[in-house]
């Protein structure tokens, strides 16, 4: 298989993708509040995706249950939403939400602030941001994927975090999970060269501390080695032969 080029038509529908997830995160992040459960976060959400006449991509992809991945402190990604976890002021927590509208899926993640955080957590939430900023800076056409990685993986090691290996972006389409995988760190291999029409989601993981990670007994949260906290930031985006287009942010 090789790297899809989507074409307009293909497009047109992945951006109406991304506005709504857009929205969907927009709405999420603003239902957030000491007390409430994971369930509920995740029952908010499906709520959202429906409501826009998609269906959530998550849900049963691979077995997984819920609709949106909720990740709380140390937990990554993938934190399987629960009525027995209550969020509280203090956490920050990882949503990641996938919509599929018309064939085509759009997939992003933010990380959230619960009320007042110690600044260590401030700070890996908005470095994590960043560092996807900084990686889009690589993302046009004539420059190659590694390019995107390297960027990420130096940004984030700059600030001495922990850049999670054992997880990578991908790109993104009529599926889910799509070729090319995009690592958040440099690799040997400068990876292919981007061009216009590949759409890709770019999502930096990122520890406070020990880049390693674990699988709890669910088979799916991931939680860091060391306890230390993580963010993670995801957006699809668009390679054009100018500046990439973020599709999954309000503008
Ligand atoms: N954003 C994640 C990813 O791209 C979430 C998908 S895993 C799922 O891989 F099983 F929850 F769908
Ligand atoms: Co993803």
């Amino acid at each position: 298989m090789s790297i899809s080029i989507k074409s307009h038509r293909e497009i047109e529908i992945m951006r109406e993708a991304g506005k709504i997830l857009a929205f969907v995160h927009e709405e999420l992040g603003k239902s957030l509040h000491p007390g409430m459960t994971t369930w509920e976060i995740d029952r908010i959400g499906r709520e959202l995706i429906h409501s826009k006449g998609c269906e959530p991509s998550f849900f049963n992809y691979q077995g997984y249950p819920a609709s949106i991945c909720v990740s709380v402190n140390d937990e990554v990604v993938h934190g399987i939403p629960s009525k027995k976890r209550i969020i509280k002021e203090g956490d920050i927590v990882s949503l990641d939400a996938g919509v599929y509208y018309n064939g085509y899926h759009s997939d992003a993640a933010r990380t959230h602030a619960i009320g007042k955080v110690n600044d260590q957590a401030a700070k890996l939430i908005e470095v994590t941001r960043q560092s996807f900023f900084e990686g889009i800076k690589f993302a046009k056409e004539g420059y190659h994927l590694n390019d995107i990685s390297r960027a990420i993986g130096e940004y984030a090691e700059s600030f001495g975090f922990g850049v999670v290996l054992d997880l990578v972006g991908h790109g993104i389409g009529s599926e889910l999970h799509e070729e090319p995988q995009v690592p958040n760190k440099a690799q040997e291999k400068r990876g292919p060269k981007l061009r216009a029409g590949m759409t890709l989601a770019i999502e930096p993981m990122i520890n406070a501390g020990d880049y390693r990670v674990n699988w709890q007994e669910d088979k799916w949260t991931v939680t860091t080695l060391d306890g230390s906290l993580s963010a993670h930031y995801e957006n699809t985006i668009l390679i054009t032969d100018g500046e990439p287009e973020i599709l999954s942010l309000s503008q």
